[in-house]
């Protein structure tokens, strides 16, 4: 393995680390951008920790933002108005630090791009953005800004993953030469969901696909080829897809993530003297890893998590404004831009194009 490309383990995950909700500094004020599903569960496990103050959120309705304020307790609500968007609001009060964007994947762009041009830090939703050319001037404008910027893949973070990436540096599966990673369920028809939206970046690719690659990451790094398959509707939305990396020695990462089958969501990682399998919920957040070495009895290590599981990302978003980091050594920016490369290559093979490729 090439141990360049670890994911690198956050301080929050090391065994022994104080829980992610306890305060480490200063209270960091939050804005929550739009009011949907995420939105709420991840609002939930910021008011687990000590240290987060939550000031405001916004939304496209002003009900919809002081609804969702009264219930999480925000003391802010943002909402459109006289011709200026709820985010941009939000984005005006000089109170809020840190922007948690959580809008549909087309959308996260300009709301990123508005909050770094108002002089906050972001945490922005998975998949960054719809293309490796939007992610490329986000990651320069927080640069030249001096700005906390990162994507919000949760799952680095948990200590279950990093025990995993543990295991494979150790040795002990032996060289690691290939990874299977699934995730897909059958989504409901519904024209209104973003996950069937071409004008959201609806599909299967750009909503799951980087659960089963966060494992191709962690186990082998980024490949040298990819190849991939996907089906389209007759919207131009993938319905489902496999997707191939292989790398220079020899290993191969099978990735899959469909709208329409109900995929057992797992991850094995197969070495030449052992394998690794996740469980006890989906690969994006196992409670459970079984390791079996050869013919050896399967062992299988359990793991508790502190609130939904989102703590951990949080606290690091925390550990990292509290320093002056401007990204997390753990989801480096550079690794969004490569993922989104990676994403766009992959499109172009399958022939899915979004309105925001135009631009
Ligand atoms: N990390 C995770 O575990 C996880 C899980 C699920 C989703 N996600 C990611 O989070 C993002 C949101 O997913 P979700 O499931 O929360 O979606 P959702 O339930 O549809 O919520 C998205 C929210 O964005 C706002 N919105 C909708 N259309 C918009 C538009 N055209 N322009 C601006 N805002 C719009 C709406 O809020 P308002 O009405 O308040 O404006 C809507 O409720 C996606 O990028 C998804 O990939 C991450």
């Amino acid at each position: 393995m090439n141990l360049q490309n670890r994911i690198a383990v956050p301080p929050c995950a090391e065994a022994g680390a104080p829980s992610p909700i306890d305060a480490t500094g200063r209270p960091l004020m939050w804005g929550v951008v739009a009011t949907g599903g995420i939105a709420g569960k991840v609002t939930q496990d910021i008011a687990l920790l000590e240290d987060a103050v939550l000031h405001a959120v916004s939304s496209r309705s002003a009900d919809s933002a002081a609804a969702f304020a009264d219930r999480f307790g925000f003391a802010t609500s943002y909402g459109d108005d006289g011709g200026v968007t709820g985010y941009q609001r939000l984005m005006d009060d000089p109170e809020v630090e840190v922007v948690y964007i959580t809008t549909p994947h087309a959308q996260h762009y300009d709301v990123a791009k508005a909050a770094l041009a108002a002089g906050k830090h972001v945490l922005c939703e998975k998949p960054f953005t719809i293309n490796a050319a939007e992610a490329e001037e986000l990651a320069g404008l927080a640069a030249e800004r001096g700005l906390f910027l990162m994507e919000a893949v949760w799952t680095r973070f948990l200590p279950s993953i990093n025990r995993a990436w543990e295991i494979i540096a150790s040795g002990e599966l032996g060289e690691i030469r290939w990874v299977q990673g699934d995730l897909g369920f059958p989504a409901r028809q519904d024209p209104g969901s973003r996950l069937w939206d071409p004008k959201a970046g609806g599909g299967a690719l750009m909503d799951l696909t980087v659960y089963p690659l966060t494992w191709a990451l962690g186990s082998l790094g980024f490949p040298d080829s990819v190849s991939a398959l996907g089906t389209l509707n007759s919207d131009g939305v993938d319905v489902q897809n496999a997707v191939t990396l292989s790398y220079g020695n020899g290993a191969y990462a099978q990735l899959s993530s469909s709208l329409v089958a109900s995929c057992p969501g797992q991850a094995t990682v197969a070495g030449s003297k052992g394998w690794l399998k996740t469980g006890g919920g989906n690969l994006h957040n196992p409670k459970e890893l079984t390791v079996r070495i050869g013919q050896e009895e399967p062992r299988v290590e359990h793991f508790e998590q502190v609130g939904a599981g989102y703590t951990y990302e949080l606290r690091e978003v925390t550990r990292c404004i509290q320093q002056g980091l401007t990204e997390s050594p753990t989801m480096p920016v550079g690794d969004t831009v490569r993922t989104m490369r990676l994403l766009d290559g992959v499109r172009a093979q399958i022939g899915l194009r979004y309105a925001n490729d135009a631009v």
